[in-house]
């Protein structure tokens, strides 16, 4: 495994909102990935959301005009270029990986998205207050071998996975009723009692979470 596989050479230049969202219309997700350097391209099918699940995911989460949606573990961007170039929310994402934020940032500005943002720092830097849905693509999974590691770059071990699952399950649990939440693979440890899963599709895959009242 190439310790940092995504040294950022660039995507084809000129690649914008109407490229992505022509992409994201047409569920091409080798059209999309174009905006990333081929490593990370590379990484995409395993790691990345696809266009459709993200269009989805989005779609349930924003469900009004400035919705708060944080994606937990955004990689390089990609559901919140989705989410925010196909609805009218407001999407934050939060990456461990600095050399993946940095992409992303760079994609997200290049494009010319203004909905969307990274931030700087770890899943327990989070202000889970701060945000009214949220995103769960299996981020911690690498840490117990559930999922193929991304990269060296950062430690991994099975303390860090309930480490960072309780800081998650502890901001979820205290979120106010009402409160949706969609999970695409993994066990979903994450999402504490009191979340109802009321949809769910892709086998079982995606699962649609909403918090029942007190
Ligand atoms: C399966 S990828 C999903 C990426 C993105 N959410 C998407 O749907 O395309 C999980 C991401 O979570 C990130 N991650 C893992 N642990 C994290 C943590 N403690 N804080 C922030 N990000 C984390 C990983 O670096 C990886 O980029």
């Amino acid at each position: 495994m190439n310790p940092m596989p995504s040294v950022d050479s660039g995507g084809p230049a000129g690649m914008m909102a109407a490229d992505l969202l022509g992409c994201i219309e047409a569920s091409d997700d080798a059209g999309f990935d174009r905006i990333y350097p081929p490593a990370i391209r590379g990484l995409s099918a395993a790691h990345w959301s696809p266009v459709a699940i993200a269009r989805r995911a989005a779609r349930f989460l924003a469900r009004e005009p400035g919705t708060r949606v944080l994606d937990i573990g955004c990689g390089p961007g990609k559901f919140c270029m989705v989410g925010a170039l196909t609805t009218a929310g407001l999407f934050t994402g939060i990456e461990r990986r600095a050399h993946l934020r940095e992409i992303g940032r760079k994609r997200i500005a290049g494009a010319g998205i203004a909905n969307a943002e990274i931030q700087e720092g770890n899943v327990d830097d989070v202000d889970f207050t701060r945000f009214d849905a949220f995103y769960i693509f299996n981020p911690f999974a690498e840490n117990v071998g559930e999922a193929p590691a991304i990269d060296t770059t950062v430690p991994l071990s099975a303390g860090l996975y309930a480490t960072y699952t309780g800081i998650v399950a502890a901001g979820l649990a205290a979120a106010p009723p009402g409160t949706r939440v969609v999970t695409f693979w993994g066990a979903c440890e994450e999402v504490p009692p009191g979340y109802a899963c009321v949809g769910r599709s892709e086998n079982g895959e995606l699962k649609f979470w909403e918090k029942r009242g007190d």
